[in-house]
């Protein structure tokens, strides 16, 4: 017997799915899943006030973590929170403007900015994502296991450096290519800081990780091991191994990363998420003896008839066959348009569809 704080598990499925064990369907969650696609979302941030707001209110981010769960037919629960927070704790001043994404007062572009970065001390800084992790944890009383995550430090590299959202991500490439040792060295300070973060949310309570890899796939294929993968390999080199007896799996999600799959499963990660741009069943033909894989529904399916939906979860669950080690989700996360009945008929699929492909 483990002791625990917390009560034991009761659906395990996600956790045996990223150990490659049989399983009696395959396990589904949604990235984003919660957001502004749920009225009961909008009414929880309209309460909170801003989005950084809502991540600091440690009962309403539990609140806003648990509502698809409320909804749906969930395996997982995510943390409810942002990839942007280590940098805000770094003091570059995070903000959002409507309609215009994450931005930032005071980018870092220099040597000298960069080399005034500290490891953020997340038990001490980021306090209140923790507060949320243990809150969430406590309130699914074992119902599903609570997915904690981070940004890739290649991803948050780019917010920091660009100031905000990016199209072409000039100064980044400028200093990949100019200044290379200027850019290690933010990559190997944000990659310290997100070993500690995650595993400070390890220690508070979450259950397997997730790295947002969002903008590894504009990298170049040399440039992705030497300024992304290398980085998340050596995060997952360093996270807590195990807690309450079991294994605390991790996965890796490079957008765009589709052609790179064999080396993202040398990092020591235990799942890859995939776009929708991958052939599934090809891709587990390339790497799924060694991870799992999590995916990969063009989140704009959601867009079509509840029909259409199921048809195209059936594609997806037909394309990785039969037996464990496949979680299914969108390819990305969920968009705000999206009507909930739509992903309700998503996950239905899922669980309807799926036992024929388990024993
Ligand atoms: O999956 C979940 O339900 C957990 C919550 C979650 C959020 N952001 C909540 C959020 C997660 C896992 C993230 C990660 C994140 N944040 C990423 C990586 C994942 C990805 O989608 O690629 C990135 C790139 C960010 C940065 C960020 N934060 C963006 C681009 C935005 C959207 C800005 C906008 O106005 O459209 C945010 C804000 C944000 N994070 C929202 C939510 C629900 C919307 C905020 C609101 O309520 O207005």
């Amino acid at each position: 017997m483990s002791d625990s704080p917390f009560a034991p598990l009761k659906n395990d499925r996600f956790l045996r799915a990223l150990a490659r064990q049989p399983v009696d369907r395959t396990p589904v969650w949604m990235m984003r899943q919660a957001g502004r696609y749920l009225p009961e979302y909008r009414a929880a941030r309209a309460k909170a006030g801003s989005f950084m707001d809502l991540c600091r209110h440690t009962e309403l981010a539990c609140e806003v973590t648990l509502q698809p769960l409320e909804r749906y037919p969930l395996d997982a629960a995510i943390l409810f929170s942002d990839i942007l927070t280590i940098p805000d704790a770094m003091g570059l001043g995070l903000y959002f403007e409507e309609g215009e994404g994450p931005k930032f007062r005071k980018p870092v572009r220099t040597a000298a900015e960069i080399e005034a970065l500290e490891v953020v001390d997340s038990e001490r800084e980021l306090d209140y994502v923790m507060n949320v992790v243990s809150a969430v944890r406590r309130e699914l009383n074992g119902r599903v296991p609570l997915i904690g995550f981070s940004g890739s430090p290649w991803t948050l590299a780019t917010y920091m450096v660009e100031g905000g959202p990016s199209r072409d991500f000039a100064r980044c490439k400028e200093l990949i290519y100019n200044r290379p040792e200027v850019m290690h060295q933010l990559l190997t300070v944000l990659a310290d800081s997100v070993t500690d973060y995650l595993n400070a949310q390890i220690r508070a309570g979450a259950q397997a990780v997730q790295i947002f890899d969002t903008w590894g796939g504009a990298l170049s294929h040399g440039a992705y091991r030497e300024f992304s993968l290398q980085y998340m390999a050596r995060i997952v080199d360093g996270l807590i191994k195990e807690a309450d007896g079991r294994p605390v799996p991790a996965i890796l999600f490079t957008k765009g990363g589709g052609q790179w799959l064999e080396a993202m499963a040398d990092s020591g990660a235990s799942a890859l998420g995939l776009d929708w741009t991958t052939d599934l069943g090809a891709a587990r033909a390339r790497v799924g003896d060694r991870v799992a894989l999590q995916g990969n529904l063009d989140p704009a399916v959601l867009y079509a008839s509840p029909e259409r939906i199921h048809a195209e979860v059936a594609a997806v669950l037909e394309s990785y066959g039969r037996g464990g080690g496949h979680i299914f989700n969108l390819g990305h996360g969920i968009t705000p348009k999206v009507d909930p009945e739509h992903a309700r008929a998503m996950i239905e699929a899922v669980v309807e569809l799926s036992p024929q492909y388990h024993d």
